[in-house]
């Protein structure tokens, strides 16, 4: 069977509250569609306004992360239960600027990747290489490494219900994207990974999204790629162009 296309927006740190509200207003009648899953995620703040704005439409709010313990003493963390009450299905877990700027790791990854899962929170994992490990000629390496910690006590079952964003460092916020065949080259071998660590149906279930300067005029190309079930978007999924993105076809 065909695996559904996931277009997914990721504002990062922008947007007030009533902007969010504002933006996704003029969004939404531009990112209807059929056959497409979308999903915007929003700053922590932003939910309730997001939520409240999307009623009733195609779209699924996300958050841009979440922490793995349930409750307690963690200042200034946001629990699974938390983006679940307020409306969230989805939530982007190990972003590259994450990783950089706040230390996240493998380990932090795996546990929130847990976590979403046990409370029923869609993942989106985030994987990677920089330009240096690309240059060095690890890069593969590097990502299966990601992947299978990412995944380490993960049921079969659970794991082909995520969804994974491979975001290559240097092609984020650089306008600079990923060819066509070094993304394809990338989620092909996430995809086997994935067989590798469960089997061939869990691979073939699984949905993987390329992100890094996807834009309206690269997405068809793309997302046309076997192994690319449609794309993570920073920059351009906070103007008119996502619907473009969105309706890529
Ligand atoms: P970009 O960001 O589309 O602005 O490159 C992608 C991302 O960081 O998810």
């Amino acid at each position: 069977m065909a695996r559904r296309k996931i277009v997914a927006g990721n504002w990062k740190m922008n947007k007030t509250p009533s902007e969010a509200k504002a933006l996704c207003e003029e969004l939404i009648p531009l990112v209807k569609s059929d056959d497409v899953d979308v999903v915007f995620c929003v700053p922590a703040i932003d939910i309730p306004a997001a939520v409240e704005a999307v009623k009733g439409t195609n779209i699924c709010i996300g958050a841009e992360n979440l922490y793995f313990e349930d409750k307690g003493a963690y200042t200034g963390e946001i629990s699974a239960d938390m983006l679940l009450d307020a409306g969230v299905k989805f939530v982007i877990i190990g972003h590259s600027e994450r990783r950089e700027y706040f230390a996240e790791t493998d380990e932090t990854v795996n546990k929130k990747v847990k976590k979403a899962i046990e409370k029923g929170l869609t993942p989106i994992i985030c994987c990677g290489e920089s330009l240096t490990q690309r240059k060095q000629g690890i890069y593969l390496d590097w990502i299966r490494m990601q992947i299978k910690i990412a995944f380490q006590d993960v049921a079969a079952a659970d794991a082909a219900k995520t969804v994974i964003a491979y975001e290559p460092i240097w092609a984020i916020g650089t306008g600079e994207t990923a060819t066509d065949d070094q993304a394809e080259e990338v989620c092909k071998a996430i995809r086997d990974c994935i067989c590798e660590i469960y089997d061939q149906a869990t691979a073939e279930a699984i949905r993987i999204q390329y992100g890094g300067s996807v834009n309206a005029g690269n997405a068809a190309s793309l997302f046309s790629k076997p192994d690319i079930d449609g794309g993570l978007v920073g920059g351009a999924s906070l103007k008119a162009d996502f619907g473009k993105i969105v309706n890529y076809k």
